[in-house]
């Protein structure tokens, strides 16, 4: 209804005037060296700062408050922005965001929907996250979507990582086009919208346990979405690095060819089936092939999915009639 349209056109205007403020403190605070400092040593220049936006909210509890709460209405509004947090009991409020690195997140039409905050230092959380509100829904939202495209009106791929600083860290090295999950694993909702703007995606999760158990999750989700002339790949990084991180060391080229090998997504499907399955005897291959019947049934009809299905055909000798029947027969026992 109208008063909701009204309250949400308040908050698309009070987290552009915040992110203005953020920016606007990384030139001008007293402590502003802090910050900028922060940012040298991670490598990023002011130019790729001012791209993303990226802004500081100093240290204290009511900056924010003071510089856009100028009546109770608008302190309402900003808490149902997330910038502001109403202390328990009280009509008090307080900043969400403080002494933090500032990363705003924008929607498809360049709109601050929310924003990421990192630490200066080692404290805890390293990151702090907007809460949901009525103009940002995590599990939808990929970060440097907008500026990507922006940046691009012509992207062919796009490479999705974990951070805010694996982004713009890429993009401090000429690697325009890469796009963060908000602290939430790939979505079927993510894919759609990356594969409406790119026929390629190539996941790219940090060199540890976590990243490639988010890469295993990521094949999940994709399986059953992609379609002949998507594509989608994997690139596994040494431990320990992150995109951010080895971009720094091995510069734009190197990762770049990095990314033209990486791992397309049978290959990993296959590889991923193939750890601790025994190739050689019958047994094992049977176990295999019964693991992988049911995810490539998932695939959306077409020329992989037959390929694959192929491939299990090769492997046990089994017609693809043959195997489709044990699989129907799988089925209808499970229930
Ligand atoms: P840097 O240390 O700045 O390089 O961060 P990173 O992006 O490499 O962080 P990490 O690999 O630890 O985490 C990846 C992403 O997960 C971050 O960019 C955040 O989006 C999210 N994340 C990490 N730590 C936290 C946290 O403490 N709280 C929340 N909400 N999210 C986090
Ligand atoms: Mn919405
Ligand atoms: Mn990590
Ligand atoms: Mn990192
Ligand atoms: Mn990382």
């Amino acid at each position: 209804d109208h008063q909701r349209e009204q309250r949400i056109k308040d908050i698309y205007a009070l987290l552009e005037d915040a992110s203005a403020y953020y920016q606007q403190q990384l030139r001008e605070h007293p402590n502003k060296a802090t910050a900028v400092n922060y940012l040298k040593d991670r490598g990023l220049t002011g130019q790729i700062a001012a791209r993303f936006g990226i802004g500081y909210a100093p240290p204290g509890w009511d900056n924010l408050l003071k510089k856009l709460a100028k009546d109770d209405a608008t302190k309402q509004r900003l808490e149902q922005a997330g910038m502001l947090i109403n202390k328990e009991d009280t009509d008090r409020f307080y900043d969400r965001f403080r002494e933090r690195i500032m990363f705003p997140i924008r929607d498809s039409r360049g709109r601050v929907i929310a924003f990421g905050g990192r630490v200066l230092g080692d404290e805890k959380p390293k990151y702090l996250n907007s809460p949901e509100t009525d103009t940002f829904h995590k599990g939808r939202e990929l970060y440097g979507l907008y500026e990507a495209r922006k940046f691009n009106q012509k992207l062919d791929r796009l490479i999705i990582v974990e951070g805010y600083m694996d982004v713009v860290g890429l993009a401090q090295y000429g690697i325009n086009y890469a796009v963060a999950t908000l602290g939430t694993a790939t979505s079927a909702q993510h894919l759609d919208r990356i594969f409406r703007t790119v026929q390629e995606v190539i996941f790219c999760f940090d060199g540890d346990a976590a990243g490639r158990k988010a890469a295993k999750r990521a094949l999940d989700t994709t399986l059953p979405v992609i379609t002949d002339g998507k594509q989608a790949r994997f690139l596994f990084l040494p431990e320990g690095e992150d995109p951010d991180s080895l971009v720094r060391i091995e510069g734009n080229e190197a990762f770049e060819k990095r990314l033209n090998e990486a791992l397309p997504l049978s290959d990993f499907f296959f590889k991923t089936l193939e750890e601790g399955a025994d190739m050689t005897s019958l047994d094992g291959r049977a176990r295999y092939s019964n693991q992988a019947l049911p995810m490539i049934d998932e695939m959306q009809p077409g020329i992989l999915k037959q390929m694959m299905q192929e491939k299990i055909s090769d492997l046990t000798g089994l017609s693809l009639e043959q195997l489709s029947s044990v699989n129907n027969l799988q089925e209808a026992t499970a229930v």
